[in-house]
C-alpha cells in the first residue's frame, strides 16, 4: 500500500487508520476529507526531534499551515510542541483563535497589508518574516507606534532550482518571493534591516520550492545561505541567530514515487550544515524548517460517490465522481497525479482505463486521467490518496458547491473537525 495507514479488509475494502471507507463515507457522506490524526502526529514528532537532536533546543520545525489549515490542526501543533507558519490574517487569525502559543508563530508572505501587519502585532506573534522594504518600513513604523521591538527574519532567495513544478519553485532569483543575493538586493535590505529602531534582525529565511525528493537543494541553499551570513558579518559585523530553511520535502503520491524518511534526511542535511558553518567561522544558527505538505498529505485521503460511467466509443472512459476540482484543484492546476482507488472492491483487478472526472461545468474538472482502476459502477465509493496537503486549503466554493466537511480519525476516535457547509453557509454573505 501507498502509506501505513492504508489497509485492506476482510470485506474486501479499503481502510484508512483502521477505518472501512466505505463506513465513513455512509457515515460522513461524500465528498468527505478524511484526515489520520495519527500520522500527522508521527510526523510532528519526526521533524522536531531530529532537528531537536541535530540542532538543540530552539530548533524546530514550523508547520507551514497553508498545506491544511483549520483550528483543528493549529490544536494539534500545539500539542506536538512545534512553531507555525501562517501566510495570511486569515491563517493568522485562526491560529491565534486556536490558543496558540503566538510566540511560535511565523508570519509569512510577500505582500502583507498594512491591515495584516496590525493584526500580527496585535496578535504578538513572535516573527514576521519580511519580504520587501515597503514591509519592512511599515511594519518599523507600526513597531514604534506602539514602542515595541519585533522580531524579524528577512526572506532571501538563494538562486537554486530545485527541479520541481514551475507553479511551486520559489527560492529562483527571478521570484516574487524575498531579495535576491545574486543582485545585492538582499545586502542592501539587511543593512535597511539593521537600521530600524523597532525591530531586531534575528535571521534568515529562504524557500526554494516544494515536492523535492533530494537533501541536494536543501544543501545547496543552506550553503549559500551560510555564505551569506559569513559576508554579512564581514560587512556588518551582526551575525545571524537563526536559520530558517523553509519547507518543501516531498511526498509520495503514486507507488513509483520514492519513500522518503525525514527523519535520515534530515540527519543529511544537518551534517552539511554544520561543516557549512565551520568552514566559515560562523557560530552554528538555529535551525528551523517549514514542513507542509510533509506532515499531512499522506495523512488524508479524499472520498466520493462514483455517479456516471460514460465509455466514448473509440475515446476515453470518464467515470463521474460528486466532486472534483473545487475540493481538489491540483490535477487542473498543476497536473497532479494522483492513486485512486474503489474502495469498495479494494483488492479487485485494476485493469479498467478511465479518466476521473468531477461535477463542474467545465472539461478541466479533472482529478485524474488514464488511471487503473476496478471497473466501476455507479454508487461505489472512490478514494483518491494522498490529499491531505493543499487540497482543503485550495477548495473554493466553484459552481456554488458546498465544501466536504473534514472528519479526524485516530486509532481510539473518529470526529467532525470541520463540518460540511451548507446551502445557507454558501448564502451567508449574500445581502
Ligand atoms: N514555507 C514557505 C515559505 C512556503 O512558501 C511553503 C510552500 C512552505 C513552507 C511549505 O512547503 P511544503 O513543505 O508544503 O512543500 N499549492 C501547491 C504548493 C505550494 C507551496 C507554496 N509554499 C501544491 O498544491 O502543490
Amino acid at each position: 500500500m501507498l502509506h501505513e495507514n492504508l489497509g485492506i479488509n476482510s470485506q474486501n475494502r479499503l481502510t484508512f487508520c483502521g477505518y472501512d471507507t466505505v463506513e465513513l463515507a455512509k457515515e460522513y457522506g461524500t465528498p468527505l476529507y478524511v484526515m489520520d490524526e495519527d500520522m500527522i502526529r508521527q510526523n510532528c514528532r519526526i521533524y522536531k526531534s531530529a532537528l531537536e537532536k541535530n540542532f538543540g533546543k530552539g530548533s524546530m520545525p514550523l508547520y507551514a499551515s497553508k498545506a491544511f489549515s483549520c483550528k483543528r490542526i493549529y490544536e494539534i501543533a500545539k500539542e506536538e510542541g512545534i512553531g507555525c507558519d501562517v501566510v495570511s490574517g486569515g491563517e493568522l487569525y485562526t491560529v491565534y483563535k486556536s490558543g496558540f502559543p503566538m510566540e511560535k508563530v511565523f508570519f509569512h508572505g510577500n505582500n502583507k497589508t498594512d491591515s495584516d501587519i496590525k493584526l500580527g502585532l496585535d496578535c504578538k506573534i513572535g516573527y514576521f518574516v519580511v519580504d520587501n522594504k515597503e514591509e519592512l518600513v511599515e511594519l518599523n513604523r507600526q513597531a514604534a507606534e506602539r514602542n515595541i521591538n519585533q522580531k524579524i527574519l528577512l526572506r532571501i532567495s538563494p538562486g537554486i532550482d530545485p527541479h520541481t513544478h514551475k507553479a511551486v519553485v520559489t527560492g529562483s532569483v527571478d521570484s516574487k518571493f524575498g531579495s535576491a543575493i545574486e543582485t545585492g538586493q538582499a545586502m542592501e535590505i539587511v543593512k535597511d534591516a539593521l537600521s530600524m529602531s523597532n525591530l531586531t534582525l534575528d535571521g534568515l529565511h529562504c524557500h526554494i520550492g516544494s515536492q523535492i525528493f533530494e537533501c541536494e537543494p536543501f544543501t545547496d541553499a543552506a550553503d549559500i545561505m551560510i555564505r551569506f551570513i559569513k559576508q554579512i558579518k564581514d560587512e556588518t559585523g551582526y551575525e545571524m541567530n537563526v536559520l530558517n530553511l523553509g519547507g518543501g520535502m516531498g511526498v509520495r503520491y503514486i507507488e513509483e514515487d520514492a519513500k522518503i524518511d525525514y527523519g535520515k534526511n534530515i540527519d543529511k542535511i544537518a551534517e552539511k550544515i554544520k561543516s557549512f558553518a565551520e568552514n566559515n567561522g560562523i557560530k552554528m544558527p538555529i535551525i528551523l524548517m517549514e514542513p507542509g505538505r510533509s506532515l499531512v498529505a499522506a495523512a488524508g485521503i479524499t472520498l466520493y460517490t462514483i455517479g456516471s460511467v460514460k465509455e466514448i466509443t473509440g475515446f476515453k472512459n470518464y467515470v463521474s465522481i460528486d466532486g472534483g476540482m473545487p475540493d481538489n484543484p491540483r490535477y487542473a492546476l498543476y497536473q497532479s497525479i494522483y492513486s485512486v482507488v474503489v474502495a469498495n472492491r479494494a483488492n479487485d483487478k485494476k485493469d479498467y482505463v478511465c479518466t476521473i472526472a468531477g461535477r463542474c461545468c467545465e472539461s478541466g474538472d479533472l482529478i485524474a486521467e488514464n488511471v487503473k482502476i476496478t471497473k466501476p459502477v455507479k454508487n461505489d465509493t472512490l478514494a483518491v490518496l494522498c490529499t491531505g496537503a493543499y487540497n482543503y486549503s485550495m477548495s473554493s466554493n466553484y459552481n456554488r458547491l458546498p465544501k466536504p466537511p473534514v472528519v479526524m480519525v485516530s486509532k481510539d476516535k473518529k470526529y467532525v473537525a470541520v463540518a460540511r457547509e451548507s446551502y445557507d453557509d454558501l448564502m451567508r454573505n449574500d445581502l
